[in-house]
């Protein structure tokens, strides 16, 4: 298993490291450091454009072969990042046409990252040189294992630029899809306000204008920023590939939060890497969705350095950030914990973010693995990583090609976010992500596995399917959909499902959408409700309810037809109509709800539907310990973490064996505060099994 950090060895020259005679001597202390503190691997490069190249076409890549050289003598691997999220200062003096322009006209300026835009050809094509330049000068030496390309793109809200070389990318890409302007304007439903067009040319970018944009243009406009990301990093997939075959190429990713399709993205990558903000997040559950959502990216032809078949996480931030208002340390135990709660989940390589505190920088007070000061400074993050790294040492072989593996899988596609994310919606109180994590929760918290996919995936190795509020749904979405029902399988589908098709066009067949064969229905109208005026749900006996279960935001008024009744709303003139359904379709189920509920609701679903199907948790722990597996053929490893600043009593009801200690749990065990278990189960017990 890879561990390492993130490391700008740039920073550490003399007059800020080494000395006068000597001015790199620190990288070589950094690297009997690193070696101490477990790391294997470092990554390294990924803004350093301007110090490779500090003149047009003046390439010195010296300085990193050096630095690969004293990583090679601790058999230190790196992560090359292609530096072109930072471009240097020159190029935007030459070419002040590649900064990027925003909504209202407005050139932002250099002098910091990602001043760029996306669709300039000349930065596109420096892009290209320098990174053909740095595979050539550095893509054969013995320590590199992987490419990382870029940084964090569409990071600091750089995924649209409104420059003249978009303009005529984005014309280009419109006539690509709709090939006649008569096809455009009807598709567009630009006859909305009289604004059709003549000729491509006239299409306009979504700039500031007086009041909205027609929201197909705009869905329309996101698919085309982000089929500019992906092509951008295709380009410099494919060099990379053509220079050195052998070296596999990723990028850092946050959780789908930067608006392009990370499911496309993930197609050009070998492996997808991603960043954890789990220092600053304090809800296990939405980390863990994080996780999820990321590692389901890519489910297939995934090549990493080592062979694993997991992801990697590239930035685990080793202490505070520096971006929000208050920037608390992390507790003691915390990062050791959540970094574990990365490995449950299927991360095959952690690298802290960043080596040490910068003395200059606006990183200058982020957190990292150590201080300004190396002689007197606080080591406690070091050793709480370092003890993980010695604890890496005996888990390796034990998670050598163990997967995660889950039966249960909520579906999610940018383009439905994109287009839900549109002005003039029903309810500006209604948030798919706060959606989605309030099921994710619910299965979170009863220890049962979940990927998430695109509605076009092939869902079969699914048991049960959560389609919550796919407002967008194409004729493909919808069969596939039906096919996965057909073939036996649970399906769960909530309001707001099924309201416009792929051109964000809605339907006059009933909603939702392409689907009301599938569940027995058709929702005729919809309700949404103001803060605070919840109507309230009646139940028919199918499942069992612990709670009075609130109907919230939205509800929908069904007209059944020939759907099982499951609930109904309790107020309102629409006291009486179905609020949750169920119809049987082929060998499965369509489940529908009509509406949003309160938390209580979503554990009480997923205790009827684990019924219902026969899904067990992974194992009986108290509900407040998180617990995930990793799986090889028929070996199980479990983890167990314990997320409160208290300990928790955990009763196993057959021996364990703990693979940090390499002691047997029998019974009682108390998890300390923030504490890690990793177990299977006793060898006795399975052989006796
Ligand atoms: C990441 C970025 C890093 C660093 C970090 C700060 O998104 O990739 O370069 O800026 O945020 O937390």
């Amino acid at each position: 298993m890879y561990f390492g950090v993130d490391y700008y060895p740039e920073q550490w020259v003399f007059p800020f490291g080494g000395t006068a005679e000597n001015p790199e001597a620190q990288w070589r202390r950094d690297a009997e450091l690193m070696a101490a503190a477990g790391f294997n691997v470092v990554r390294i490069g990924e803004f350093s454009w301007g110090l490779c190249e500090t003149e047009d076409g003046k390439f010195n890549f010296d300085w990193l072969k050096r630095v690969m050289d004293v990583l090679g003598e601790k058999n230190i691997q790196v992560i090359l990042g292609t530096p072109t999220a930072a471009p240097p200062i020159w190029l935007a003096k030459e070419h002040p046409e590649i900064l990027p322009v925003d909504e209202h006209g407005l050139v932002k300026h250099e002098g910091t990252r990602r001043a760029v835009c996306l669709n300039s050809e000349i930065y596109w094509n420096h892009s290209k040189r320098v990174v053909e330049e740095m595979a050539r000068a550095l893509g054969n030496h013995p320590q590199l294992v992987a490419w990382q390309i870029d940084n964090s793109l569409g990071g600091n809200f750089t995924e649209a630029a409104f420059n003249d070389d978009t303009r005529r990318d984005w014309h280009l890409w419109l006539e690509a899809k709709y090939e006649t302007i008569e096809k455009l304007n009807q598709r567009l439903g630009l006859r909305h306000w009289g604004q059709i067009v003549s000729e491509w040319n006239q299409v306009p970018m979504p700039m500031a204008a007086p009041t909205h944009h027609n929201p197909a243009l705009v869905l329309d406009w996101n698919r085309f920023c982000s089929d500019t990301i992906v092509q951008f990093v295709k380009m410099q997939a494919d060099v990379l590939r053509e220079l050195t075959p052998d070296r596999p190429v990723t990028t850092n990713l946050r959780a789908l939060r930067h608006k392009f399709d990370h499911f496309d993205l993930a197609e050009q990558l070998d492996f997808v890497s991603i960043e954890s903000t789990a220092a600053i997040k304090t809800k296990p559950a939405e980390i863990a969705c994080e996780i999820d959502m990321l590692r389901s990216l890519k489910k297939t032809g995934i090549r990493t350095p080592d062979g694993d078949s997991g992801f990697w996480v590239m930035e685990q931030k080793a202490g505070n950030v520096n971006w929000q208002d208050v920037n608390a340390l992390v507790r003691p135990g915390v990062l050791r914990m959540f970094t574990y709660q990365l490995i449950s989940r299927g991360a095959d390589a952690i690298l802290f973010f960043r080596w040490r505190q910068p003395r200059f920088g606006t990183e200058k007070f982020h957190g990292a693995v150590l201080p300004h000061n190396l002689e007197s400074g606080s080591r406690r993050v070091f050793d709480e990583i370092a003890r993980i790294g010695e604890e890496l040492k005996v888990l390796t072989p034990v998670l050598k090609d163990t997967k995660v593996s889950a039966d249960v899988c909520i579906l999610y596609s940018h383009d439905n976010e994109w287009a839900l994310s549109q002005a003039n919606q029903p309810s500006k109180l209604f948030s798919l992500r706060e959606h989605i994590q309030l099921i994710y929760n619910s299965l979170h918290d009863r220890n049962i596995l979940v990927d998430f996919a695109r509605p076009s995936e092939d869902l079969s190795k699914y048991k049960i399917v959560f389609a919550p509020s796919l407002h967008l749904v194409s004729g493909s979405d919808a069969d596939r959909l039906k096919l996965f029902v057909q073939n036996g399988g649970t399906l769960i589908s909530t309001f707001n499902t099924g309201l416009v098709d792929e051109n964000d066009i809605a339907p006059t067949t009933g909603f939702p959408h392409d689907l009301t064969d599938l569940f027995g229905l058709e929702v005729q109208d919809f309700d949404v409700l103001p803060a605070n005026e919840d109507n309230l749900l009646t139940f028919k006996g199918a499942f069992q309810t612990s709670h009075m279960h609130p109907a919230r935001i939205w509800c929908d008024l069904i007209n059944p037809k020939g759907c099982q009744v499951l609930a109904t709303f309790g107020k309102d003139f629409y006291a009486g109509k179905p609020a949750i359904t169920m119809n049987p379709f082929g060998l499965g189920k369509a489940i529908y709800i009509g509406t949003q509920s309160h938390q209580h609701f979503y554990h009480d679903l997923v205790a009827w539907l684990r019924q219902m199907t026969g899904l067990h948790p992974l194992l009986k722990v108290p509900e407040n310990i998180e617990v995930a597996m990793r799986q090889k053929d028929g070996a199980r490893v479990y983890f167990l973490l314990n997320h409160q600043p208290t300990p928790v009593r955990i009763q196993f009801y057959k021996p364990m064996h703990d693979f940090l200690t390499g002691q047997n749990i029998v019974a009682n065990y108390d998890l300390p505060p923030h504490g890690v278990l990793v177990i299977d189960e006793h060898p006795d017990v399975k052989s006796a099994g």
